[in-house]
């Protein structure tokens, strides 16, 4: 590990150290830690996640890494130089700052939220050479025990949902940060957990995307299942809607197996009542069995969808047989 890199890990551990400071103990960031507040977050959460406040100043970072050098913390995302190239400025500036940590528990990286409507609503760290947003997975430092020991993970979208679920006493939580699973998150899943659950946000964006996650997931023969929320919701407005208990249950409990998910995902938008959308429908699931590895399952959810369209299982079987073939 060489000097440079070290001093970037040194700097991103210091700067997290500072800013959760600043949020929980002056009076700079009374909001801050107000908003926090009033969105459900506990002081617990807060020191846990060691969430902090970046302050509305320019130069609030660049002071305080004085003793690096300034490429060098332009390098590590944390400071920007400015158009001219001579002065630096801070890249966070009044946001709410997550902390990013690599799998030893080293901040490599922030995600600062903003108190308002000012866009992003999360601004990230740029890929660094500490920082690899598609091999990091939010908070996998703190749940790889209970992930290794109840061979389960479970995958949010967002900061505050992996949060939400950690206050629901889900501590196998990881979260993708909004990008879509990449093949080194799943290695990682993978060598860690059998089973995943995804529970991503309810709206439509988070629904197209646990259905290609799960795609993924299952393609690299773990067992999936789908925490679906109701009514567009993400894990942490379910939270702080409904409670902890109720959270924990849609999670733990209430979760469904990723063929249960994929027969509701194929069924959205559709009036089974209409001829079209039932033969669409139709095709849509047996292009799904086709693509199971598992004769008894196959079998099952033929079943299933003879009795209930009246469809002779040997017709749906012939075109369930031919979607295959044409797959492999
Ligand atoms: P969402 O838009 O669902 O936000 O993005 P959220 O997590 O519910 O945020 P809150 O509850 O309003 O605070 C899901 C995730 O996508 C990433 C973040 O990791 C976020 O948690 N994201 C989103 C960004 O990186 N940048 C953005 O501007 C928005
Ligand atoms: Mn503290
Ligand atoms: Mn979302
Ligand atoms: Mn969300
Ligand atoms: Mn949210």
């Amino acid at each position: 590990i060489s000097k440079d890199f070290q001093q970037m890990l040194d700097a991103h551990d210091q700067l997290t150290k500072f800013y959760h400071h600043i949020l929980v103990n002056t009076t700079d960031a009374e909001h801050a830690l107000q908003y926090l507040l009033d969105r459900g977050f506990t002081r617990e959460v807060i020191e846990k996640f060691q969430i902090g406040y970046a302050p509305n100043q320019w130069d609030f970072a660049v002071k305080y890494l004085k003793k690096y050098d300034a490429s060098l913390m332009e390098k590590a995302g944390l400071i920007i130089k400015s158009e001219k190239g001579d002065k630096y400025f801070d890249r966070f500036r009044d946001r709410i700052m997550f902390p990013i940590y690599d799998r030893n528990g080293n901040p490599i990286a922030f995600s600062g939220r903003t108190l308002g409507d000012s866009t992003p609503k999360y601004l990230n760290s740029p890929e660094t050479p500490i920082f690899n947003k598609s091999s990091t997975l939010y908070n996998f430092h703190m749940a790889r025990p209970s992930i290794r020991k109840t061979q389960h993970s479970v995958l949010f979208e967002g900061f505050a949902d992996v949060i939400a679920a950690n206050r629901a006493g889900v501590e196998n939580s990881v979260g993708t940060m909004g990008t879509s699973l990449t093949d080194e998150h799943l290695a990682i899943l993978k060598r860690n957990s059998r089973t995943i659950t995804i529970c991503y946000d309810s709206d439509s964006a988070g629904i197209e995307a646990a259905y290609r996650a799960g795609k993924m997931l299952a393609g690299a023969n773990c067992t999936v299942k789908v925490a679906m929320l109701p009514d567009g919701l993400d894990p942490d407005d379910y939270l702080n809607k409904y409670g902890e208990e109720k959270l924990q249950h849609e999670i733990m409990q209430a979760s469904v197996p990723f063929m249960s998910f994929k027969l509701i995902y194929h069924r959205r938008g559709k009036n089974l009542q209409n001829e079209g959308d039932k033969l669409s429908y139709i095709e849509q699931v047996l292009g799904e069995i086709a693509q199971l590895g598992n004769a008894v399952e196959k079998d099952l959810y033929l079943r299933q969808l003879s009795s209930e369209f009246s469809i002779s299982l040997d017709a749906l079987k012939m075109q369930e047989e031919e979607l295959a073939g044409r797959q492999t």
